[in-house]
């Protein structure tokens, strides 16, 4: 195994604590996670140092204005993009996909459709409902199978060929199934058709190489405070289409990409932060990632090992996944709502929901809770997934969510304590 876990945990503070003697289990990664300390040297630095506005002649405003520069050219790296004003900036996905949404939708008119899927999380469903409402658009749903918790591509084509879909909208990795889905392909179909493709990434780049060139999506949406991050949202949109789109915006703000569309005043120190974990993911690429490289022959410096170090999360998770659903699988009355087969785990992230036989997920939320071990339950937004496995009155999934700090110990001790849960 490449990666050196208990290394990697030295560089989050957060995963050291204790309570009451308890050492803290974080399992709620999908709703969140830990930073590494680079995250919180840099924030701290730009807080001190170059604390100040944008584009001032003095010290502070220029270097100010040079982290952020590096911050996008450095989320530029982690997602492959060809440039860095192609990269904007906002509060979180949802926010930032609200926006896109009204420029986008100057492109569209009654009349026209929009795909939309039931396993996306609510930020790339509500913002496409809103739009449709607004502009009298025509909604079509793409499923998924709830034998396989995969979109089926035969139905996507079907629907793309027999409607005048303008936009689809969707998942590359679900985070209340954890299926990956194959959003090259999906992206080929709606190019077919001419339909602009807008993917949400938040629950694919924490486990995962992202390449926006190779998907050939117009847009692609991330969270840093999913991958290690602060509290944040990217938003990557392909060039031509940013500079075509129509952004709301004040008059004196810039009329060029990615200015136009990051509006106001920017979280400087939270960029200052998403530099610090593609720092962190850098140093993980160079150190731990070296049999990864020639994955990457076109790639060179940050960019490589950014995407060599994704590569190597990505083979130390399945082991987490292959432990976590097979220790959920011998639990008596569990139901593992997703891609479970040990063959099958390449086609999903570790992100595991279950639902138990008469058992309340949140009541089981709340006793892993006392032992110190923290999940999330409930629908955590996949609203429209969990109503179609017809989960919603009984309370949703209980979502299990490791990521590459988490270890095997940490899942065995998980499992044992579910065993006393039901
Ligand atoms: C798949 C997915 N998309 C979108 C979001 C929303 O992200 P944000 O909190 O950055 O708006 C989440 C948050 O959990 C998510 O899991």
């Amino acid at each position: 195994m490449a990666l050196n876990i208990k290394t990697i945990r030295e560089q989050f503070p957060a995963l050291a604590l204790k309570d009451e003697g308890k050492a803290r289990i974080y399992l709620d990664n999908p709703g969140g996670t830990q930073v590494p300390r680079q995250v919180l040297e840099r924030m701290e630095h730009y807080l001190i140092h170059t604390n100040s506005n944008h584009g001032g002649p003095f010290r502070t405003s220029a270097e100010s204005d040079k982290v952020l520069e590096d911050a996008h050219q450095g989320m530029a790296d982690m997602l492959n993009a060809k440039s860095a004003d192609e990269i904007i900036f906002g509060a979180n996905m949802t926010s930032l996909t609200f926006a896109v949404s009204r420029s986008i939708g100057r492109l569209l008119k009654r009349g026209d459709a929009i795909l939309l899927t039931r396993m996306d999380h609510d930020g790339n469903v509500g913002p496409w409902l809103h739009l449709a409402d607004d502009l009298g658009l025509e909604v079509k749903w793409l499923n998924f199978d709830l034998e396989t918790y995969e979109y089926d591509l035969t139905e996507a084509e079907s629907i793309f060929k027999n409607n005048n879909i303008k936009l689809a909208a969707i998942n590359y990795a679900s985070n209340c199934l954890g299926t990956i889905n194959n959003v090259k392909a999906l992206t080929e179909m709606a190019h077919h058709s001419e339909t602009l493709v807008f993917v949400d990434a938040v629950q694919y780049v924490p486990h995962g190489p992202t390449d926006v060139q190779d998907i050939g999506c117009d847009f692609l949406a991330c969270s840093p405070y999913k991958f290690f991050g602060p509290h944040q949202g990217v938003l990557w949109g392909k060039a031509e289409m940013l500079e075509k789109l129509e952004a709301y915006k004040v008059r004196p703000a810039e009329n060029t990409a990615p200015g136009k569309f990051e509006t106001g005043t920017q979280l400087h120190e939270g960029q200052a932060g998403t530099l610090g974990v593609l720092e962190y993911l850098e140093w993980l690429g160079e150190t731990m990632g070296a049999e990864y490289h020639k994955n990457f022959p076109e790639f060179s410096g940050r960019r490589k090992n950014l995407h060599a170090a994704m590569l190597a999360i990505q083979d130390y998770e399945r082991t987490l996944s292959s432990s976590l659903i097979e220790g959920l699988q011998n639990l008596a009355g569990v139901d593992v709502k997703g891609i479970s087969a040990g063959k099958d785990l390449a086609r999903r992230v570790p992100t595991v929901s279950f639902t138990v036989k008469n058992q309340n997920p949140e009541e089981i939320a709340v006793k892993l809770a006392a032992e110190n071990i923290f999940v999330w339950h409930g629908h955590n937004y996949a609203l429209e997934a969990v109503r179609l496995m017809g989960l919603e009155e009984s309370g949703g999934v209980v979502r299990i969510g490791p990521v590459h700090y988490n270890t095997l110990e940490e899942i065995d001790r998980t499992i044992e304590v579910l065993k006393t849960c039901w």
